[in-house]
């Protein structure tokens, strides 16, 4: 992918993203079917499987090289990252588009040979894009922002966290997760990872922990994160495996190895 072909790229993904959010925001007060998934709370409606059709179609008539990995079940089935792949979760937060009708985004990495290279997590109803390609910086809409600030220590720290880690949990042990509550100056919680992966780029959190994400979950905010400085592993601070599940850590390199090393016991 050369700098035209990924500027290409970049504006046909950009301009299909904020077709979708028009489309989802016309549907979204029409009634719509809501079924579960894995668990009674994995929620899904027939927007979210809309959305994804309208990307993997687009997708495909237009690049048919390209490759499309994605939550619904619409993309293809990937057993390696070759070649250009596109990573999207077409709602991030369908428990609070459903229930609050704002707080979700849609979320597209593009990812060459398993490197990302373009990242956009769109907050639909906040009409908010942050955008991105690897080696130029990030974007909230078509303000460019600041590398994260160095000077941050962990007592002045917001961080992003669901409370159900900080309970009895097969995945981490919720000692440490306490701790770490107690330390730092607050914690946030929004229900779609690609929002508080965005939050952390912007610098309003410092960090973002949570032990079981999907590649498209946060394909997107890596690219993003790396562009102002930040950092993303797995809660043991090994490398992320995109073809996966993985726990997560979105950082301020300031503090990710002292979340990993004195708060995070995984089990
Ligand atoms: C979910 C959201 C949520 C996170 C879950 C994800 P979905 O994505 O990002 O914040 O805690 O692990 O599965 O299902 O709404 O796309
Ligand atoms: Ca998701
Ligand atoms: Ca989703």
């Amino acid at each position: 992918m050369n700098d035209q072909q990924k500027q290409l790229i970049f504006e046909q993904a950009k301009q299909w993203i904020l077709e979708a959010g028009e489309r989802i925001r016309a549907k979204m007060h029409e009634p719509f079917v809501i079924e579960t998934k894995s668990t009674p709370d994995d929620l899904v409606t027939e927007i979210d499987q809309n959305t994804e059709q309208f990307f993997a179609k687009k997708i495909r008539e237009t690049y048919p090289d390209h490759r499309v990995l994605g939550e619904e079940g619409f993309g293809d089935d990937l057993k390696d990252l070759n070649g250009i792949v596109w990573i999207v979760d077409p709602i991030d937060g369908t428990m609070n588009f459903v229930h609050q009708k704002q707080n979700f985004a849609i979320s597209v990495g593009i990812y060459k040979d398993g490197i990302g290279e373009i990242g956009f997590i769109y907050d639909v109803m906040g009409d908010v894009l942050y955008q991105s390609k690897r080696g130029e910086g990030a974007y909230k809409n078509d303000h460019k922002l600041s590398p994260l600030s160095s000077d941050i220590v962990l007592e002045k720290s917001i961080v992003g966290l669901n409370a159900f880690w900080a309970t009895e949990n097969p995945r981490v042990d919720k000692v440490g997760m306490q701790e770490l509550i107690r330390k730092v100056r607050g914690t946030r919680s929004y229900g779609s990872a690609a929002l508080e992966f965005a939050y952390v780029v912007e610098g309003n959190m410092d960090a973002y922990v949570t032990m079981r994400l999907a590649p498209w979950d946060v394909a997107a905010g890596i690219v993003l994160l790396n562009e102002v400085g930040g950092i993303t592993t797995k809660a043991d601070g090994t490398e992320v495996n995109m073809l996966t599940t993985n726990s997560i850590i979105a950082s301020n390199r300031a503090i990710h190895r002292e979340i990993i090393d004195k708060h995070i016991e995984l089990k």
